[in-house]
């Protein structure tokens, strides 16, 4: 998933395989921390591993920080099927319910049109565009837009 262009098209790089697992080990890592965070995601009727959603407080020095994210990354062959809406709506509900959290943010480059489309099924609002601090200046990724969504 991580070195599919298709799936990395919005982000500044694809992903090889020691790069994923490092990604997956940071993931796995917060989770053992704070017991939550990018959690991985199956389908029900076969758990076949679908990709990962879920909540994450940012590292890069972003301008709304500090802050939780609900963020998704899901497998092409289960796109458009209301997947990533409804891991992400489940993570939302434990974000308010079970950590108590009183806003949620999310934020992507501001032409992922799917991305942004989730945001508004989950009943997100915008809120602003900002520049990704770690994205390089030039690069047309770089300007980010920030939805949210509070308890
Ligand atoms: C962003 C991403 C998860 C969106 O995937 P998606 O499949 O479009 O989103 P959902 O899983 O919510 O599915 C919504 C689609 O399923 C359709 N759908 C079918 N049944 C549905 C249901 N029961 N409920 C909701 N939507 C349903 C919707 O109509 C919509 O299709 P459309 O886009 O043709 O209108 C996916 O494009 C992806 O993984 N991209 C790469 C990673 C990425 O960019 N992540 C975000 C970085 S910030």
């Amino acid at each position: 998933m991580n070195a599919d262009p298709m799936v990395m098209k919005y982000f500044p790089d694809t992903l090889d395989r020691a790069q994923s697992d490092s990604l997956l080990e940071r993931f796995s890592v917060a989770i053992e921390d704070r017991g939550w965070g990018f959690w991985a995601v199956e389908l029900k009727s076969n758990r076949d591993l679908i990709g990962f959603v879920g909540l994450n407080i940012p590292t890069a020095p972003l301008p709304f920080a500090p802050c939780v994210e609900v963020g998704w990354r899901l497998r092409p062959s289960y796109w458009g099927a209301g997947l990533a809406t409804e891991a992400a709506r489940a993570s939302l509900i434990f974000g308010f319910e079970v950590l108590g959290l009183t806003k949620i943010v999310s934020f992507t480059s501001l032409g992922n049109t799917p991305s942004i489309a989730v945001m508004k099924r989950l009943g997100m609002k915008e809120v602003g565009e900002f520049d990704h601090p770690a994205v390089p200046v030039g690069n047309s990724l770089r300007t980010h837009v920030l939805y949210e969504t509070t308890r």
